[in-house]
């Protein structure tokens, strides 16, 4: 196969190199298009064909349902190795060694504490504020606090931040959760390991001991690892364009928790319970939902269904499928909406339209289910997977960083008006 691509138009061929990657994947390269043909652009609104950048962190391929990281497939990280070990992984290329785990641990807990004037932020906040919102700007804000760590050319600065950020993001979650509970806010436990840690500042209240259940403890472990990257998605591209600029990591940071927000991407985890809350009260009639999905005049979607890249099954949604069904089993948990989430599933996944369209339910439609059944309220779920993507986020910024690529800065097509003359008021 020749590794030129070429493009003719009014009668000239030019021509533009084209890379393969380690897995196969083919690219054509046209960082030369404008200035070789004079101006012309691509057009691709969502980048559904455009590679933004290079990449050594996430495998996927969509078709075959393959997620590997560093080379490792998702399925032995999420049962083999914990969140910190995937988290070094992801990061810096390779899993760690003994030491140089107990390293990083010790690190990110020597940085957990959080600076007291932050809860000046916090009591600004109505109580009602979605912990989305607050997560984003008190991440924001640590620009603020640690503004001698915006050197984003020094790797030790870069290290620092990182360390800085695992600490204190799960401290700053667990924070914008009891600011909506009314709950005194608990600080870290360095006697506690990352996830022990983040479910005790979740879950712990003054009047009655923290007693941590080792159910729930290896569900959110493996959810979280299975949520740690992603690739070029929505949040993970937004960080890297941010960080382009070489805005810092913490603000870089605070925008990749702002573009998961929304319910087509991180939030549809959210979205998902809420819709199947939406099936009960109305008498739960999921075929009715189906028949809405499918109507092109209503703009109704099952939400936690289909996805951009995976267009036959979600490798971790199937993971969190048999996990889902373990915790709830071994939980005793009797919930009536899993019920319609179980008939929902089955009646999609039979349904011609789902078929055809390769609609399968993607890993928030069953997220959603764990964390209500580990006694996560709704509005912290996008909170939670925040909390897993963050290591993909640092490790994409890092990347994109020691790669010195340039700041991103896409084009566009005009289709306004000409120039035309200005109109005086009195005219209009
Ligand atoms: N319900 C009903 N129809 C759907 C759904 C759905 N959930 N998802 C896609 N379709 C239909 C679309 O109407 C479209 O139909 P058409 O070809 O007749 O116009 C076709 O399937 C393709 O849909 P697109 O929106 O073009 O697919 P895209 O790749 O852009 O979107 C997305 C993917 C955003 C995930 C979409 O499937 C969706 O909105 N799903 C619901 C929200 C959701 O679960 N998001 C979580 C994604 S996973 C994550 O972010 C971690």
């Amino acid at each position: 196969m020749s590794n030129i691509g070429i493009f003719e138009f009014q009668g000239k061929k030019y021509e533009f190199p084209v890379e393969i990657g380690t897995e196969n994947e083919i690219a054509i390269d046209i960082k030369k298009l404008r200035g070789s043909t004079g101006g012309i652009i691509t057009l691709d609104p969502g980048f559904k064909n455009t590679g933004s950048c290079k990449s050594k962190i996430t495998f996927l391929n969509g078709e075959k349902g393959i997620l590997r990281h560093r080379g490792y497939a998702i399925e032995d990280l999420a049962k083999k190795a914990s969140f910190l070990e995937v988290a070094y992984l992801i990061i810096f290329g390779e899993l760690p060694n003994k030491k140089q785990l107990e390293k990083f641990e010790n690190d990110i807990k020597e940085k957990s504490l959080v600076d007291e004037e932050i809860k000046d932020i916090l009591d600004g906040f109505p109580r009602s504020a979605h912990p989305m919102g607050v997560l984003s700007a008190l991440t924001a804000s640590l620009t603020a606090f640690h503004s001698h760590l915006t050197d984003v050319h020094s790797e030790e600065e870069i290290y620092s931040s990182i360390t800085r950020l695992m600490g204190k993001f799960p401290v700053l979650a667990a924070w914008a959760h009891a600011k909506n509970e009314g709950t005194p806010l608990n600080y870290a436990d360095n006697s506690l390991d990352y996830i022990d840690n983040l479910l005790m500042m979740m879950y712990k209240i003054p009047t009655t001991p923290y007693k941590g259940n080792p159910v729930i403890k290896k569900a959110m472990e493996e959810l979280l690892i299975l949520h740690q990257d992603h690739e070029q998605n929505c949040s993970t591209s937004t960080v890297r364009l941010v960080g382009s600029s070489h805005a810092s990591l913490f603000a870089s940071i605070s925008a990749g928790v702002s573009a998961l927000w929304g319910p087509l991407h991180g939030g549809a985890n959210q979205a998902v319970i809420e819709m199947l809350e939406a099936i009960k009260e109305d008498g739960g009639d999921v075929e009715k939902f189906i028949n809405k999905a499918k109507d092109k005049n209503d703009p109704f979607r099952l939400m936690g269904f289909g996805h951009r890249v995976y267009k036959n099954f979600d490798p971790r949604a199937l993971i969190i499928k048999e996990s889902a069904d373990a915790v709830l089993a071994e939980l005793g948990v009797d919930d009536p909406t899993l019920e319609i989430a179980k008939h929902l599933e089955e009646t999609a996944l039979k349904d011609p339209y789902f078929v055809e369209k390769k609609l399968f339910p993607n890993v928030d439609f069953y997220s959603g289910i764990i964390y209500r059944a580990l006694g996560i309220p709704v509005e912290m779920f996008t909170v939670m997977f925040a909390i897993g993507r963050l290591p993909g986020w640092i490790a994409q910024w890092r990347e994109m960083r020691l790669n010195s690529e340039p700041i991103g800065r896409p084009r566009q097509l005009y289709i306004g008006e000409t120039k035309r003359d200005y109109v005086p008021m009195s005219k209009r």
